[in-house]
């Protein structure tokens, strides 16, 4: 069980849940208080129960409609209104008044180095790209964790992992290597929302200068020039 915490977390999930457990592995400074799937057959969901936290798979079938399943899951986060909406694997696109409710409320985690590879197949593009552009040029891939806006992948970035590509790597290895940086960066940028040190203004992030130091300790990326909160 974790302990109760005042910064509330929903994550969603669609299917394996590695980001979600290593999220609730991590969990400093913020409580777990559900985990949602649009999957009823997600593995990720038995991890969360098995650590206590309620895991709920919303059926489309059973609701009759993806509408009618959007909905309810909809309807459940907004009766739970949690601090934060995390979208760890979770393969659904929300809809736009659904994520102007909750702006600056949702966070999620992509596999590449955002604005570069949007979408899907982000380890075959990466490789791809690696392989016509020479070893130099294209040498870094990555994740990146950012708020939730109405477009695909494209919300105001918070905080990059990057990785070397390997001129042996297939698509296997280069996943493994991105999937290891995201068990790290979730989890941190998610306590230091919790923690305040990281926060959403004017449709960006702002960091602390704590958090900012953090970020260079771990060797995690922040956006050039991003502002930082005041003391007080
Ligand atoms: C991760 O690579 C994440 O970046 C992407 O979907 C994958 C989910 O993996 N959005 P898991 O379900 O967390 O293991």
């Amino acid at each position: 069980m974790q302990p109760a915490r005042n910064f509330t977390v929903v994550v969603l999930i669609s299917g394996r849940g590695s980001n979600c457990q290593s999220l609730i592995r991590q969990a400093e400074d913020y409580s777990i208080i559900g985990v949602l799937s649009n999957n009823v057959d997600a593995p990720g969901l038995k991890y969360a129960r098995e650590a206590g936290i309620e895991a709920i798979a919303f059926d489309r079938k059973t609701a009759g409609s993806l509408v009618q399943q959007k909905q309810q899951i909809y309807s459940h986060i907004e009766a739970v209104a949690p601090s934060l909406i995390v979208l760890a694997g979770y393969m659904q696109i929300l809809e736009s008044d659904f994520v102007e409710r909750f702006e600056g409320k949702i966070v999620n985690i992509h596999p590449s180095l955002l604005p570069r590879f949007k979408g899907l197949d982000t380890h075959k593009r990466a490789l791809q790209a690696f392989h016509q552009a020479g070893v130099s040029a294209e040498a870094k891939h990555g994740c990146t964790v950012h708020y939730v806006d109405w477009g695909v992948d494209s919300g105001p970035i918070i905080a990059q992992a990057r990785c070397r590509i390997m001129p042996s790597d297939g698509e296997e290895t280069l996943a493994a290597r991105v999937l290891d940086l995201e068990h790290r960066l979730f989890p941190w940028v998610v306590n230091a929302i919790a923690a305040n040190d990281i926060a959403y203004r004017d449709r960006q992030a702002i960091f602390s200068p704590k958090v900012i130091a953090e970020a260079k300790d771990n060797g995690f990326l922040l956006p050039e020039r991003s502002p930082v909160m005041q003391p007080g």
